[in-house]
């Protein structure tokens, strides 16, 4: 593999084309991102009983996200240990036995039988084929080295020596929050509706992630959505859509959102739903609970961002949450999420619901106008000639300022790719193999530069 500060130049806007399209780098992905960084695994709503579960993938491992019957949540390799066979077949379901279709070995998650969940509880033939030698407790299936419910976000890493994860989140949690504790802070407040969308999409993973981190750019790609009145743009062109908006990037972490200003102030309720009364007192007194509940961080109006590597979510209406699955270094599996309150009225939730479909997901408006972009981009990068060059993320290098309020972070109110920079200098970080020592910040910030002074 060329040398990675060969591959991002982000300091100089420089990021090389191969790494969308080359299969070494996406290996190198898996060995020193997926399997070191703080990845989102799903949402406890989706598995609200004792023994329900819901599959996920971390990187290119298939794992089960369990709640047992003594209520612990705990992420279990999804590959059966006598053979690899996929142990669990189903999206989701309840069940506290898993047991193998190959040999018939059978794993459990509930404490009144193992001590911890996954362990091995049967084994066909173990004392006749075996002769009792086989040790079970030996051959349990594979835990993440760490679990965090975090506001109902289940995050897991299979690295030991990984931060705490609201020390890898840092202040970006303020941001984090307005899409998951956005109202009253309890928990449970929110719940995934009408279940989770997932679709393959022929682009590298890192396109989506790039552009939920702060793509304004892109605007001109959902004039389509503008015209017919559910745009992001709201119908007004690149030259204004900036107008009242902030790019916030956090350098030394990779994470980074757009937000709307104002910045000092506290924003004004926007009537959405004026043609049902119902709705509309719903979500205005919701607006009046989330400036009660998220305070100052409600002085930027989060819109969308990206959690280091491959989750975003957004903040506002819609409320959701995306990751981006790498399956190959032109493929992904992209999954998207919708959370509404769990005690919102009915109607409130069919309309969320019906926003959602229309807005956003494989059927929706926005995402097929960014899908024909990701996967255009990653075709026409793969070439012999078009894989030597660099992608351009020199906008605005030099124009941010630190934002005081925040930990390591920087803002602009211009258009700017300092939040693309911030992520691939962090990917550039993980792919060096750097020790978390290194890799976590101190949060001082060159003013001048916007760049970190450590973690870098
Ligand atoms: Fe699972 Fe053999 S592979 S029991």
């Amino acid at each position: 593999m060329e040398p990675v500060e060969q591959l991002v130049r982000a300091d100089e806007g420089l990021v090389k084309r191969a790494i969308f399209s080359d299969e070494e780098i996406f290996r190198e992905e898996i060995n020193r991102i997926f399997s070191r960084a703080w990845l989102f695994v799903g949402h406890e709503s989706l598995i609200p009983n004792p023994d329900d579960y819901f599959v996920s993938r971390m990187g290119s491992d298939s794992v089960i996200l369990t709640r047992n019957r003594q209520g612990e949540i705990q992420v279990l390799l999804n590959s059966c240990t006598h053979r690899g066979m996929k142990l669990c077949r189903y999206d989701q379901g309840n069940n506290r036995t898993f047991t193998c279709p190959y040999h018939g070995w059978s794993f459990s998650t509930d404490g009144n039988l193992v001590e911890r969940p996954g362990e091995l509880v049967g084994v066909p033939g173990h004392a006749s084929h075996y002769k009792g030698d086989l040790d079970k407790k030996q051959w349990g299936l594979k835990r993440v080295a760490h679990v965090h419910n975090y506001k109902g976000a289940i995050f897991a890493t299979w690295d030991a020596g990984a931060p705490a994860f609201e020390d890898y989140l840092g202040d970006m949690r303020y941001y984090l929050d307005s899409a998951l504790d956005h109202r009253d802070g309890s928990p449970g407040g929110s719940i995934v509706i009408g279940g989770v969308q997932k679709w393959r999409v022929g682009s590298n993973w890192k396109m989506p992630a790039e552009n939920f981190i702060g793509d304004l750019y892109h605007d001109i790609s959902h004039r389509s959505v503008d015209i017919v009145g559910i745009g992001p743009s709201g119908g007004r062109g690149r030259r204004d859509a900036m107008k009242g908006r902030v790019a916030i990037a956090f350098p030394a972490l990779g994470h980074g959102l757009l937000g709307n200003l104002p910045h000092y102030e506290e924003p004004e309720y926007q009537a959405n739903y004026a043609a049902d009364p119902e709705i509309e007192k719903y979500y205005r007194d919701v607006h009046q609970a989330r400036i009660r509940n998220l305070g100052n961080q409600m002085r930027v109006r989060h819109r969308v961002g990206t959690i280091f590597p491959n989750m975003s979510f957004h903040g506002w209406q819609p409320r959701t949450i995306t990751v981006y699955h790498p399956i190959s270094p032109s493929e992904m599996e992209m999954w998207r999420m919708y959370l509404v309150d769990a005690d919102a009225p009915a109607g409130v939730k069919e309309a969320a619901r019906h926003y959602f479909l229309r807005y956003s997901g494989p059927g929706g408006m926005t995402e097929s106008d960014d899908m024909e972009n990701w996967t255009g981009a990653t075709e026409a990068s793969r070439g012999s000639i078009a894989r030597e060059m660099y992608f351009n993320y020199q906008m605005g290098i030099g124009h941010c300022k630190p934002v005081p309020e925040l930990r390591g972070a920087v803002v602009s109110n211009e258009f700017t790719e300092e939040n693309a920079r911030a992520y691939y200098r962090r990917w550039g970080q993980f792919m060096s193999g750097k020790s978390w020592d290194e890799l976590m910040p101190t949060y001082e910030i060159k003013d001048e530069a916007c760049l970190p002074l450590t973690g870098s």
